[in-house]
C-alpha cells in the first residue's frame, strides 16, 4: 500500500480517544464544549446545519495516491454526504458526517495513511506544497519531498496540536511563489545557492482578518537545516502567542507585538538552543521516484478531436519528464461527486502514474499521462457526471470557501455568489477565456479561507443593515498577488450588496476583455484602468431598494429565506459578528459627530443623537442571537441582555428611557444628553473590545484582588463543590499559578456549569486538563498540568 505521511503514535491514541469521547459525548457525559475543544483539533467541526459535521483530511503537499483517492470516495459514500471538496489549503473535506460516523471515517483513513488530525484547531495545519512539484519545468527543486519531511517530523508532538493558535506552512519551488509562502506562518521558497538545495524563509505572513505579508527570516538556509528551523518558530510562537486572545493570536501579532527586530533576534536565539539539542537534518522523502506505468494500454476510443484539443490546450502540460503530461481536472469551486473521485483515481492508475494532487484552486492534478494515454484518459474524464474536460462557463479560476451554506461562521454564501457571476457572464455574453486569466476568490466572511486577501479580484461577505433589515453585501478587492516581486495583499475597494455583485463584476470583465490592456494582464490593466472603472461601477451599483420594493435584495443567492445573522454564533470563532459590529459602532460615532456638527438643526441634531443611541444599544445585541427589527426593541434588549444581566451600568438606563421617549416623537429630549449619549457610546465600545472569541463578556469580579491574597500553599487538591461559575475558574486558576510549570493541580468540580466550563476554560488558556473522572455522584476530579 503506498502512502504518502507517516502516522505516529500519538495520532493512533487520539484516534482511539476520541470514540471514547463520542461516547461520552453521546450519553451526556461529556459536555459539548468539552467536546468541542477536543474534535476540533482532530479535524472535525460542526457543520451549520445542527448535528451534521465536516472532517477536514491532510492531504500533506497536496500529493494523493490513487489507492487513497478510492478510499476517500469508499468514506463519503459510506458516512457522508457522497461528495468531496477540495480546499485551498490542498485537504479533501467530507461532508454532513454524523458524529458516531467520525470514527470509522478515521480508522478507515489510517488503512491508506491519512488523518484527518491537525485540520482544525490551534495545530500545525496541512503543510502545503506546489501541486506540480516536481513535475513541470522551470521550478528551482521539488519541495513536496520537504512538505512531506517536515509533516511526519511535527506530527509526533503534542505541542504541534497545542498552539497559541492556528500554524500554517507551505513550501514553494521557485520564486513564483504558486503556494504563497510569503502569506503564511511559515514559509518556504526553494532556492540553489552555490549548488546547494535551500530555501528563503518567511515568517509571520497571513490571511485573516488582519492579513500580513511574512518577513523574511532567512535569505538561505540549506535544505538540511529546515527542520531545525521549523522547530525554532514553533517554540517562538508557543512562548510569545497570545493565548487570551484568539484574535491577536496567530504568529503576526506575535512580529508586531514584540517588532519585527525583536522578533527575528527571538528566532535566531531559539535556533541556535535549538541546533545545540542535535534536531536531525531533513531527509527528503520521495514519495514517487520511479512512476507507476499505466496499468492498462491505451484504449481505442472514438473521441470528438476538436474538444480534445482544446482540452488539452486548456487544461494538459507538458512535463519536466520526457513524454509525460499533467492534466488539470476542472473542478468548479472544489466540489466534486465521490463517484467522480472514484473514477478519477481509476482513470489515473489505467491510464498515468496512479496519482493525484490536490491544489490550492481546487483542482485536482493527474501526472504521469504517457503522450499515447491521453486520448483513452480524456476519454474517462469525459465519464464522469461533472464536466471537467472544459471550464465550466471558463471559470477555472473561480475560487470559493464553503461560505454560509454549510460553515458557522460563514455570513453569506459564497459559492452561490461564484455561480451567479458565472451564470451573469453567460447571460451577457462576456468572453469566458477571461475566467482562465484572473484568479476570483470569494470567501463568506472576512475569514479569508477563499484567500481573497491574495486575490487580482475577490469579494469577502458582510452583513449590513438597511431600513431595520439585514441584507447580504460584500466587499470588492482586487491588486494582490505573490510571486518573484513579492507578495501584494488586496486591497479593499467598495462594498455593494450581494445581489448587485454578478452585473459588476461582468460589467468590469467586459472592459478587462475589450481592453488593450488584456495582453498585459488584469493586475496591470486594474491599476492603468480598471480600479477607475470599478469605483464609477460601484457608485452606478450601491443603490439598495427598500425591502417591500425588492425583498430579494434582503435574501441572498441560492437560498428563499430573509437574510439574518440572528442565531449565528458563538461558533467556533466570531470574526464575522466582530465586524459587523465594529460596523454598527462605526455608525453611531458618525450619527454622534454629525450631530455635534448641527449646533443650529436642532431636529435634525437630535435625530442624529437618537440614532446614535439606537445603533450603539442594537449593535452587540448580534452576540445574543437578536436581530432588532425596530429601534424600540433595540433599546429594549440591550436593557435586558446588557444592563439586567450587571454587563453594562445602570447609569444609562434614564437614557435609554429618554431614547424611548424621542421616537414617540419627542426627539428634542435628547439634545442636552450629549455626556450621556458619549458615555453609552463608550461603554458598548468597550464591552465590544472585551469581549473573547466566544462572543461573551468577562464579569466584572470585583472581589479577585480579595482573593489575589489567598495562599494556597501550592496545594495538590482544591475542592470547589458548591463554588459557581466562573468564580471556581478564578481560584482554581490563581491555585495553578502558584505552581511551578509541569506540576499538577486537583480540583473537585461540580456537574453542570463548573465542568461544562472550567476545564474548557484551562484547555483554551493553554493549560493541560490531564483528565476527568467522576469524584461522587455530582462532582469531578480534574487534573491539570501547568503548561505555562
Ligand atoms: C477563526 C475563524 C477562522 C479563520 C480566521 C479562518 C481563516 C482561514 C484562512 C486565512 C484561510 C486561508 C487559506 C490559507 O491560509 O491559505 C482558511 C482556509 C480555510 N478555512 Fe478557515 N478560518 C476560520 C474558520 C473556518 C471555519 C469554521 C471553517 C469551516 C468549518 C473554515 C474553512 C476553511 C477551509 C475549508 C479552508 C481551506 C483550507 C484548508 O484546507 O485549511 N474556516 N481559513
Ligand atoms: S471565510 Fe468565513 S464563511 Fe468562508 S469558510 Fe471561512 S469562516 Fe466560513
Amino acid at each position: 500500500m503506498h502512502k504518502t505521511y507517516a502516522i505516529p503514535q500519538y495520532v493512533l491514541d487520539e484516534i482511539e480517544q476520541h470514540a471514547k469521547d463520542v461516547e461520552r459525548y453521546l450519553s451526556g457525559q461529556l459536555s459539548s464544549d468539552l467536546f468541542k475543544a477536543r474534535r476540533v483539533p482532530r479535524g472535525i467541526y460542526e457543520q451549520r446545519q445542527h448535528g451534521l459535521y465536516m472532517v477536514r483530511v491532510r492531504v500533506a503537499g497536496g500529493f494523493l495516491w490513487s489507492s487513497q483517492a478510492k478510499k476517500l470516495a469508499e468514506l463519503s459514500r459510506r458516512y457522508a454526504n457522497g461528495r468531496v471538496h477540495v480546499t485551498t489549503r490542498q485537504d479533501i473535506q467530507l461532508h454532513e458526517v454524523k458524529i458516531e460516523d467520525t470514527y470509522p471515517i478515521m480508522k478507515g483513513l489510517l488503512e491508506v495513511g491519512l488523518t484527518p488530525l491537525g485540520g482544525g484547531g490551534n495545530t500545525v495545519r496541512n503543510i502545503t506544497a506546489c501541486s506540480h512539484g516536481g513535475l513541470l519545468p522551470g521550478e528551482v527543486f521539488d519541495p513536496q519531498p520537504y512538505a512531506v519531511a517536515l509533516t511526519n517530523y511535527l506530527l509526533p508532538f503534542q505541542s504541534s496540536y497545542n498552539l497559541p493558535r492556528k500554524f500554517k506552512i507551505a513550501f514553494s519551488g521557485c520564486a513564483t511563489d504558486c503556494s504563497l509562502a510569503q502569506v503564511n506562518d511559515l514559509g518556504f521558497l526553494a532556492k540553489i545557492r552555490n549548488g546547494q538545495k535551500g530555501f528563503a524563509v518567511y515568517v509571520g505572513g497571513g490571511m485573516g482578518t488582519r492579513s500580513r505579508v511574512a518577513e523574511l527570516f532567512k535569505d538561505f538556509i540549506p535544505v538540511e537545516d529546515l527542520l531545525r528551523v521549523a522547530e525554532a518558530v514553533k517554540r517562538v510562537f508557543l512562548r510569545y502567542g497570545d493565548r487570551r486572545n484568539p484574535h491577536r493570536a496567530r504568529l503576526r501579532f506575535v512580529v508586531e507585538r514584540l517588532g519585527v527586530d525583536n522578533f527575528l533576534h527571538e528566532l535566531e536565539q531559539e535556533l541556535l538552543k535549538v541546533t545545540a539539542e542535535g534536531i536531525p537534518n531533513a531527509v527528503p522523502v520521495e514519495l514517487a521516484a520511479e512512476p507507476l506505468p499505466p496499468a492498462a494500454p491505451p484504449a481505442d476510443v472514438h473521441i470528438d478531436g476538436d474538444a480534445f484539443e482544446k482540452w488539452r490546450k486548456i487544461a494538459v502540460r507538458p512535463q519536466r519528464q520526457e513524454g509525460f503530461f499533467l492534466a488539470t481536472v476542472l473542478i468548479q469551486r472544489g466540489d466534486l461527486a465521490a463517484d467522480d473521485l472514484q473514477r478519477l483515481a481509476e482513470a489515473a492508475e489505467r491510464h498515468a502514474g496512479s496519482q493525484l494532487r490536490t491544489d490550492r484552486l481546487q483542482n485536482l492534478l493527474i501526472p504521469y499521462i504517457p503522450a499515447a494515454h491521453l486520448a483513452s484518459l480524456y476519454h474517462e474524464l469525459q465519464n464522469l457526471s461533472q464536466n471537467v474536460t472544459v471550464p465550466h462557463h471558463g471559470e477555472s479560476l473561480l475560487v470559493s470557501c464553503k461560505g454560509a451554506a454549510t460553515c458557522r461562521l460563514g455570513i453569506c454564501r459564497s459559492q452561490d455568489l461564484n455561480a451567479a457571476i458565472s451564470q451573469e457572464a453567460l447571460k451577457a455574453g462576456l468572453d469566458r477565456s477571461v475566467f482562465s486569466e484572473i484568479e476570483i476568490h470569494t470567501s463568506g466572511c472576512p475569514n479569508n479561507c477563499g484567500q481573497h486577501a491574495i486575490a487580482p479580484l475577490g469579494f469577502f461577505g458582510a452583513a449590513r443593515r438597511k431600513n431595520g433589515r439585514s441584507y447580504p453585501c460584500y466587499t470588492i478587492v482586487a491588486g494582490g498577488q505573490a510571486g518573484k516581486d513579492g507578495a501584494t495583499l488586496s486591497q479593499n475597494l467598495a462594498e455593494l450588496p450581494a445581489k448587485h455583485i454578478p452585473a459588476f463584476t461582468v460589467e468590469l470583465l467586459k472592459d478587462y476583455a475589450n481592453s488593450q490592456l488584456r495582453p498585459q494582464g488584469f493586475l496591470a490593466y486594474w491599476e492603468q484602468r480598471g480600479r477607475a472603472l470599478a469605483l464609477e461601477l460601484t457608485g452606478k451599483y450601491s443603490v439598495i431598494p427598500a425591502p417591500e420594493e425588492a425583498p430579494d435584495f434582503y435574501r441572498d443567492f441560492g437560498t428563499e429565506e430573509d437574510f439574518s445573522l440572528a442565531g449565528r454564533g458563538p461558533g467556533e470563532c466570531g470574526a464575522g459578528i466582530f465586524e459587523l459590529i465594529a460596523q454598527e459602532l462605526k455608525k453611531a460615532e458618525a450619527e454622534f459627530l454629525d450631530a455635534k456638527q448641527l449646533v443650529k438643526e436642532t431636529s435634525e441634531r437630535a435625530q442624529k443623537l437618537l440614532h446614535a443611541v439606537v445603533l450603539a444599544a442594537g449593535a452587540l445585541l448580534v452576540t445574543r442571537g437578536i436581530e432588532p427589527g425596530n429601534p424600540d426593541v433595540a433599546l429594549k434588549e440591550f436593557e435586558r441582555h446588557f444592563i439586567d444581566q450587571g454587563l453594562a451600568d445602570k447609569k444609562h438606563l434614564e437614557l435609554l428611557l429618554l431614547a424611548r421617549s424621542a421616537l414617540r416623537g419627542k426627539a428634542q429630549l435628547l439634545l442636552d444628553e450629549e455626556a450621556r449619549i458619549r458615555a453609552l457610546l463608550d461603554e458598548v465600545q468597550a464591552l465590544y473590545d472585551s469581549m473573547d472569541a466566544a462572543l461573551n463578556f468577562p464579569v466584572k469580579l470585583k472581589d479577585q484582588a480579595e482573593q489575589k491574597t489567598c495562599t494556597f500553599n501550592k496545594p495538590p487538591e482544591l475542592n470547589l463543590r458548591g463554588v459557581k461559575c466562573p468564580m471556581n475558574f478564578v481560584r482554581a486558576k490563581i491555585a495553578l499559578e502558584q505552581l511551578e510549570e509541569g506540576q499538577v493541580l486537583e480540583v473537585i468540580l461540580d456537574e453542570g456549569e463548573p465542568i461544562n466550563n472550567v476545564p474548557a476554560s484551562f484547555r483554551s488558556q493553554g493549560q493541560e486538563v490531564i483528565s476527568i473522572t467522576p469524584e461522587d455522584a455530582d462532582s469531578y476530579r480534574v487534573k491539570i498540568r501547568r503548561v505555562k
